[in-house]
């Protein structure tokens, strides 16, 4: 037995299903990114310590599984989040226990998703609703999205996109701006491919175009996903999400955030400092992998040679920002007191 992934490193060119037998395996795909977006980084982690489990349930070997997954990627707290939770049940049994303890556990994560999704989607829904409720009748409601918060990113039907395909599928019509999101092209190669697949309106723009998009009214709602969010509100997303938040302010263009609830860190309050941004290599920006017109895959190279490069791969958008968190509980205010009326039980920070 294995765990099987998409390995969105080669979509939207290729569909190509991995199979991952070992440790070693799943802490490799997570870190060159054939599965990335925070929620499925989680589910990944926890297949990765069954895998583990099935030849190594020893502490020695759950201690070793937990921090080799732990440290392919920094920022989004989803992984810390399943590790912990499937370690902490683990550590109480003993280690022939153990493997089937862990596949039941990342099943649990798994099935939680898919109803977090569900659950992001209902909470959503009626946003786009009332947005389309004061336009002319049959006029799209436009919504500007960055990087792939989808369903390539979570198990089932994504978090922005979560109430972007319920609206769709209720037939509000919708029309998605999806932001290129250089350096790693998870809006043009996943979002648009997600989206065409599903028969979703939807337009690619360069990462530079939002602005004026917003400043031409040609963005109704933006919605974006978070790798982790504060206990005040405070949202890490994909580089270049601050500049659409930003954006969307200065052009009264409400930003909503869908945020999973393991997506949020109880213990941090300060994003902009206490969050790690992930630093990632300067090939992602100085080279482009692309189909050539002859179908082969080729990559190019973009910058003069000997140019130096920084590849920041999160940034940071202040609660002051955001218009509201998506959550599978409702819809809150981006800030403490907001977060604390849908998760009372969450001890304060
Ligand atoms: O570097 P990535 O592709 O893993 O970053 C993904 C994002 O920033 C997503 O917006 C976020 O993880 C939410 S996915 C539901």
């Amino acid at each position: 037995m294995a765990v099987e992934i998409i390995d969105q490193t080669r979509l939207p060119h290729a569909f190509v299903v991995v199979r991952l037998e070992t440790l070693d395996d799943a802490a490799q795909a997570i870190r060159a990114m054939l599965v990335r977006g925070a929620p499925l980084i989680g589910a990944t982690a926890a297949w990765g310590l069954w895998l583990a489990m099935r030849t190594e349930a020893s502490d020695l070997g759950l201690g070793r599984a937990h921090a080799t997954l732990l440290a392919t990627r920094p920022t989004a707290v989803n992984l810390r989040w399943a590790l912990d939770r499937v370690r902490a049940q683990l550590v109480g049994l003993p280690p022939a226990e153990r493997a089937a303890a862990s596949r039941k556990l990342a099943t649990a994560i798994c099935d939680e998703d898919v109803a977090i999704n569900r659950g992001i989607a209902a909470a959503g829904l009626p946003l786009i609703r009332a947005v389309a409720g004061r336009k002319p009748p049959g006029t799209p409601v436009n919504i500007l999205t960055h990087c792939n918060a989808g369903w390539l990113a979570t198990v089932d039907i994504g978090t922005a996109t979560a109430p972007i395909y319920a609206a769709h599928d209720a037939g509000v019509p919708v029309h998605v701006w999806v932001d290129e999101t250089r350096p790693r092209n998870q809006g043009a190669s996943l979002t648009a491919w997600e989206l065409l697949n599903h028969g979703v309106p939807h337009t690619v723009i360069a990462d530079n175009a939002g602005g004026h998009l917003m400043q031409r009214g040609e963005v109704d709602l933006v919605i974006v996903g978070t790798d982790r969010t504060t206990a005040t509100g405070d949202v890490c997303n994909k580089i270049g999400t601050y500049l659409k938040a930003l954006a969307a302010h200065d052009n009264a263009v409400p930003c909503y955030v869908a945020v999973p609830s393991p997506s949020i860190d109880w213990t941090l309050r300060d994003g902009l400092r206490e969050i790690p941004i992930e630093e990632r290599g300067a090939r992602e920006l100085s080279h482009l992998t692309g189909r050539l017109a002859d179908g082969s895959i080729a990559m190019v190279a973009l910058l003069p040679e000997g140019s130096p490069v920084a590849n920041p791969a999160f940034d940071v958008t202040p609660a002051r920002l955001i218009t509201g968190l998506i959550t599978e509980r409702g819809i809150c205010h981006a800030s403490a007191d907001g977060l604390r009326v849908l998760f009372p039980e969450k001890a304060p920070v």
